[in-house]
């Protein structure tokens, strides 16, 4: 379950290779992809090998698993922002293979049923990219959701707004709500790869490793799931048991 790496360059190399693989395998791949920093290298590793070895990605298809509500899509900070930036043009996909929810609905839960259902009506994802917060929420379902939510309109907590401050001229300007993919969608996908590197990661991923299954852990209902990776560099696996870290 666990890959724990030297560097997140080495996260980067090991992550993109995964997708690419998976892709390469099936071309009409379902990704649920994440956003944040985590994922910026991964995502230019992934670009940077395309070039160097072209892949079909015609028909791939991704689901991102949040994006900030009140943020237009030409928003600097929204999520479809990021994914144009760091994804879409890189990687070369159209339009048409990328869904995000749409941050400025005027509908929020008809908005969050059409989006289950577009998941649904692809198959369901093949492999979802996750990154943790330092909550312990994964996409934006923070602690207390229930496990069985499907996508949802939500509040963020404080502590992820605070974390997330860094990208916004002001504390203000952080978005209060967003929309996320949900626990029961996430289980789904055939495959669950969470990644995570910095020393700030470490606290979360050592109480990730100690807990049982806990809604005020949302991450910790991996545990459930029959193939999950956890990919790590070594500042964010620094607290958890040495023999994890060996093994490599
Ligand atoms: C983003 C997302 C979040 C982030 C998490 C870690 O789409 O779903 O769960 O993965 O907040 O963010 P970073 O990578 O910025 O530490």
């Amino acid at each position: 379950m666990f890959k724990i790496v030297p560097t997140p360059c080495a996260v980067a190399d090991f992550v993109s290779d995964l997708l690419l693989q998976h892709i390469e395998r099936k071309p009409t791949t379902v990704l649920g992809l994440a956003t944040g920093a985590t994922m910026e290298p991964v995502y230019a590793a992934m670009a940077q090998k395309i070039q160097q070895r072209p892949l079909d990605v015609g028909r791939l298809t991704t689901f991102n698993l949040d994006e900030y509500l009140g943020l237009p899509a030409q928003h600097p900070q929204s999520y479809a922002h990021f994914m144009q930036r760091h994804f879409v043009e890189p990687i070369g996909l159209r339009a048409q293979q990328v869904n995000l929810p749409d941050g400025t609905c005027t509908d929020t839960a008809q908005e969050c049923a059409a989006y289950s259902q577009k998941i649904d009506a692809a198959g369901g994802l093949d492999v979802q990219l996750l990154g943790i917060g330092s909550n312990g929420h994964i996409g934006f379902n923070e602690p207390g959701t229930p496990f069985d939510c499907t996508t949802h309109a939500v509040e963020l907590a404080p502590q992820t707004r605070r974390d997330n401050e860094r990208f916004f001229a002001e504390t203000k300007m952080v978005p209060t709500h967003a929309i996320t993919m949900g626990i029961s969608e996430i289980m789904a996908a055939n495959e669950v790869v969470l990644v995570a590197t910095g020393a700030h990661k470490a606290e979360i991923l050592a109480q990730l490793y100690e807990s049982t299954i806990d809604e005020r852990l949302p991450a910790s209902i991996l545990k459930q799931h029959p193939n999950v990776k956890v990919v790590l560099d070594e500042a964010a696996a620094a607290l958890l048991p040495s023999h994890l870290l060996q093994a490599g």
